[in-house]
């Protein structure tokens, strides 16, 4: 099953795409993720991505394209994967259309987690994230169960440098000039579900599963 997640920085993708990639056996791409070890670890690559992603604009396509087509043509992708935060413009989605078909497969769902901007600050601000393994947390709503220790890997949590409210502020704008647009790209292909990503996180997933079976 290939699966595309869609939706607003902080929205929910990375929440609800690694309890898909659990659930449905299936691995859990981020783009995000993948630009944020490359910073971590100093790489060229992620020194260009950062960049643009402290000022809480897109990575340029050429980029991102390359690395996410490089990823995907990993053994693990055969059976399936979920994209969250991939596409996020049009000539990126394009991209992954083409590289599909030419494997004479597709693109199964396109969920799109809905929440509004001011929903979205008040979650952003909150946030803590584990810069080791990914996992993400809630001051409020998902606190770790050690404060500021994930959970998963015991690594110390962090406030993603992105996440200071004018950059949220940023992010959101580079979201509905660019990626919005992408509702309506999957829409007319037959294959947009969307999920009211306000509800409690648990509902949004049985939202979810109900749709993907
Ligand atoms: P990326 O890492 O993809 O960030 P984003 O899209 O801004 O999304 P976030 O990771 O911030 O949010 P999310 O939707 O995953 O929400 P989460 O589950 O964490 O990208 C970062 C940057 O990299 C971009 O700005 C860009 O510069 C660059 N980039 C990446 N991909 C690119 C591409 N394809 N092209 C160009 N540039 C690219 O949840 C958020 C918070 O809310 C958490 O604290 C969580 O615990 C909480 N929460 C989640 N669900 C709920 C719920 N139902 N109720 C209450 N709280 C909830
Ligand atoms: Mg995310």
């Amino acid at each position: 099953m290939k699966i595309i997640m869609l939706g607003a920085p902080g929205a929910g993708k990375g929440t609800q795409a690694k309890q898909i990639a659990a659930k449905y056996e299936i691995p859990h791409i981020s783009t995000g993720d993948i630009f944020r070890a490359n910073i971590k670890e100093g790489t060229a690559l992620g020194m260009e991505a950062k960049s643009y992603m402290d000022k809480g604009q897109l990575v340029p396509d050429e980029l991102t394209v390359k690395i996410l087509l490089d990823r995907v043509s990993k053994d693990d992708c055969k059976n399936g994967y979920v994209l969250d935060g991939f596409p996020r413009t049009i000539p990126q989605a394009d991209v992954l259309d083409k590289a599909v078909s030419e494997l004479n497969d597709k693109i199964d769902y396109a969920i799109n987690v809905d929440v509004k901007d001011d929903n979205i600050i008040r979650r952003m601000s909150g946030r803590r994230a584990c810069l080791n393994c990914g996992a993400t947390y809630h001051i409020v709503n998902v606190p770790p169960k050690k404060e500021g220790i994930c959970d998963t890997c015991g690594s110390e949590l962090v406030i993603r440098d992105d996440d200071k409210e004018e950059t949220v502020k940023a992010r959101l704008l580079a979201y509905h000039e660019q990626t919005q647009p992408l509702i309506d790209y999957y829409n007319n292909k037959g294959i947009l579900k969307e999920v009211d990503g306000t509800k409690d996180m648990n509902d949004v997933f049985a939202d979810i599963v109900n749709i993907l079976g």
